[in-house]
């Protein structure tokens, strides 16, 4: 797992390099581990952001010093003697002996232990004190190796010539599969913003814009109900190109996939190469499932097996009896339906161009190449029962772009959050968030969502109606 460059600014050393500093004084300065006591002498366990350094000093220098208070420390790092080498931390063939000991500030007792892995405490309770849940090792190699995935990733697609863009937090709200979550606007009293379930149509304008190859790790935000896969707000790692086909988005992704788990999990095993393309109907027939998972060997924690599944139907019946999408409304058909859905007809088997990417069981991305026709993408919002003016007012703006040279497109958008939780075997994605909302989707650190005040309601013509008491 992996290496952090920490930058010294202030002529702290960081524990991780002490060992470079043999004989030499030194400052360090972290949290308070652990305090061990043996008469005279103290042994203190020094923690920072890059591991722990045993600390020796007098009894008389250490006598106050509490679990987690943060201190500076100036010493001499020594050689321990060899029956003390602690082969378990990278410095435990030093200790620093302690000349001078200042404490910059003190703690309280934590409402919970961070030693373990953390698995067994409540919940709430380490929700309500995320910022001490992180301190503990296991939630701050998550963050690393976060950071380490989303470095390659951006390494990666910048070398084949992709370019980040961000795109817009506060957008229109516009049917996409869940339910938006919506923000009231001030300055257009009774008008409303919506955050982005994805960077879908942002997307597909870049590429009328001419940027052929885009990609963004993009914030989601979807109002559904959190599940162990799922939370309200999510991170993806979206992109689209131009004049591609099926074929070069999954080839793409896969390399992806292929090359990081090779720089970057070198022990972890992919199952087979390349990845196998299910048709849906097929993964339905076999596995009873879209999202199988194929391992050969579930006890095995380092195998990844990564599946595609190719050839979903285009539309499915709702709870109401009507046609909706499966996937997305600005999917392309398969090229030998495009006929079926500009005359309407065959709807039910109609076949889509959408690829779904899965890993050991879990739904990891998907994408789809677009409807770069107009009058195609017309034909699936009336396929959808859309009048004409509804089109109009929810994709109008779309439909516009569509009128001034298009080029044939497609993207995908694999979750990030999923695929850190299988890479580190986590058994939910809040385990690799830093912030993330709870099982009720709430906020308990910062205690969210909260009410606002009159006066906030009443710059935005907003009235909130109680409940009333039975
Ligand atoms: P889709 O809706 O399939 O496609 O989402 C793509 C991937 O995003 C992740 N994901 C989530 N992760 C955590 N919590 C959630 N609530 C959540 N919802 C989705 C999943 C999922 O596979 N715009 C299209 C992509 C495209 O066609 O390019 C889209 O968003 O890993």
């Amino acid at each position: 797992m992996g290496e952090l460059c920490i930058i010294d600014l202030m002529g702290r050393i960081v524990n991780k390099e002490t060992t470079k500093y043999l004989d030499k004084k030194v400052k360090v300065c972290g949290w308070v581990n652990s305090i061990r006591s043996h008469g005279k002498i103290v042994f203190i366990d020094l923690r920072d952001m890059t591991g722990i350094v045993q600390l020796v000093c007098t009894s008389d220098i250490a006598k106050d010093i509490r679990p987690e208070w943060v201190i500076e420390v100036i010493g001499k790092v020594c050689k321990r003697p060899s029956k003390m080498v602690n082969p378990k931390i990278e410095t435990g063939k030093i200790e620093i002996s302690v000349e001078k000991l200042k404490v910059l500030s003190k703690a309280k007792t934590l409402p919970f232990s961070i030693d373990g892995d953390g698995y067994e405490i409540n919940e709430e309770k380490r929700m309500k004190y995320r910022y001490l849940d992180l301190r503990r090792q296991r939630m701050k190699r998550n963050m690393i190796e976060r950071q380490r995935v989303i470095q390659f990733i951006r390494d990666f697609l910048q070398k084949q010539g992709f370019i980040e863009i961000e795109t817009p937090i506060l957008t229109k709200s516009t049917p996409e599969g869940a339910r938006d979550f919506i923000v009231p606007s001030r300055l257009q009293p009774g008008k409303f913003f919506a955050l982005p379930q994805a960077p879908q149509q942002y997307k597909q304008l870049l590429q009328i814009a001419g940027i052929e190859k885009y990609f963004q790790i993009a914030r989601c935000f979807r109002d559904e109900d959190p599940r162990a896969d799922r939370q309200v707000e999510f991170t993806q790692l979206d992109l689209e190109m131009s004049f591609v086909e099926q074929k070069n988005v999954m080839d793409l992704t896969e390399r992806l996939f292929i090359e990081l788990v090779k720089k970057l999990y070198p022990e972890k095993k992919i199952q087979n190469i390349p990845f196998p393309r299910i048709p849906y109907e097929k993964a339905m027939k076999k596995y009873n499932t879209d999202r199988p998972d194929l391992r050969k060997n579930k006890n095995n924690p380092d195998l990844l097996a990564f599946c595609w599944i190719i050839d979903f139907p285009f539309f499915e019946k709702d709870d109401k009896n009507k046609w909706t999408f499966t996937h997305n409304p600005f999917s392309a058909p398969k090229p030998e339906f495009m006929q079926d859905l500009l005359k309407k007809k065959n709807i039910k088997n109609i076949l889509t161009t959408q690829y779904d990417i899965v890993l050991n069981g879990w739904e990891l991305g998907g994408g789809s190449i677009r409807n770069h026709r107009p009058e195609a993408l017309e034909a699936v919002f009336e396929t959808i029962g859309y009048r004409k003016k509804e089109i109009k007012d929810k994709f109008g703006h779309m439909l516009k772009a569509f009128e001034y040279g298009v080029p044939p497109h497609g993207g995908i958008a694999p979750g990030l959050d999923r695929f850190l939780a299988v890479l580190l075997k986590e058994p939910n994605i809040r385990e690799v968030i830093a912030f993330p909302k709870t099982g009720d989707s709430r906020d308990l650190m910062m205690d969210g969502p909260s009410e606002v005040s009159e006066e906030q309601l009443k710059e935005l013509k907003i009235k909130v109606i109680k409940k009333s008491k039975k």
